[in-house]
């Protein structure tokens, strides 16, 4: 079994390049499940149902969202009318949504978590202890973690700490995707961030002399999203018949 994890897609622009995209990649490599973050779906910031149906329509099986998951009001109602979308399950108790959900694919039941760090991030529960307080429940034959995280040292070491009960720890939030995927000792595939699918020539996403501006004057501004040509950023993790990863490559298709 294959499973592909799409990096954080930014924009209009970067939802329908999976739209467009994400039937051929399926086919390229096989693809039998499909995870993505879609945080920053709608304009930069949250997702709306368009976005989202767009995404599930094109064949995503379970959104995925980080610090943007309230920005748009829509995924409240996402979340009543039982989208398969999760939100950070270590957010404050009472929080709408779910952290988790388990889907039924090809015979065996792949379950995702959503964490979100504490690390540069606004405060939350610990991802550290919300995931070990959860994953012993939960009845699954697979397990892929999205950590949204800023800090590469905090997703280093989640990745150990759940290295064994995981079958994968997947980065997303920097946007940029690192090359450190590889196998740990216990056979959880893990990478510190799968990046972005959105536009190339932009600063994670937004236009590049908004962004630069900002840096350099140190006055707020709205960004935008860059336009122009994108890339998908992912990985594709391969499970043996045991549901045990032997494989984890990044993909950057552009
Ligand atoms: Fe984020
Ligand atoms: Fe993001």
């Amino acid at each position: 079994m294959n499973i592909l994890c799409i990096g954080d897609v930014v924009g209009h622009t970067g939802a329908e390049m999976v739209s467009c995209q994400l039937k051929y990649i399926k086919q390229d490599y096989d693809i039998d499940f499909v995870i993505a973050n879609a945080e920053n779906a709608a304009t930069g910031n949250g997702i709306t149902k368009e976005n989202a149906d767009l995404l599930l329509n094109a064949g995503v099986d379970v959104i995925t969202m980080g610090n943007h998951t309230f920005s748009k009001k829509d995924i409240i109602k996402l979340f009543d009318e039982k989208y398969p979308i999760i939100r950070p399950l270590n957010m404050q108790r009472g929080t709408p949504g779910a952290g988790y959900i388990i889907k039924n694919c090809a015979g065996r039941r792949i379950a995702v978590i959503n964490l979100i760090g504490r690390v540069y991030m606004q405060p939350s529960d610990c991802p550290f202890l919300a995931v070990k307080d959860c994953i012993g429940s939960i009845d699954a034959d697979i397990i892929f973690v999205d950590f949204h995280a800023e800090a590469t040292s905090e997703k280093k070491a989640l990745g150990y700490f759940l290295d064994g009960s995981a079958t994968c720890v997947f980065g997303t939030h920097t946007h940029v995707q690192t090359a450190d995927e590889c196998l740990l000792s216990k056979k959880t595939a893990y990478i510190t961030d799968i990046g972005m699918t959105g536009p190339c020539n932009s600063v994670l996403g937004m236009k590049k002399d908004i962004s630069i501006r900002k840096f350099v004057t140190m006055i707020n501004e709205r960004y935008e999203i860059a336009e122009g040509n994108c890339s998908l950023n992912g990985i594709v993790v391969s499970l043996n018949s045991d549901n045990l990863p032997v494989k984890i490559n990044r993909i950057n298709i552009k």
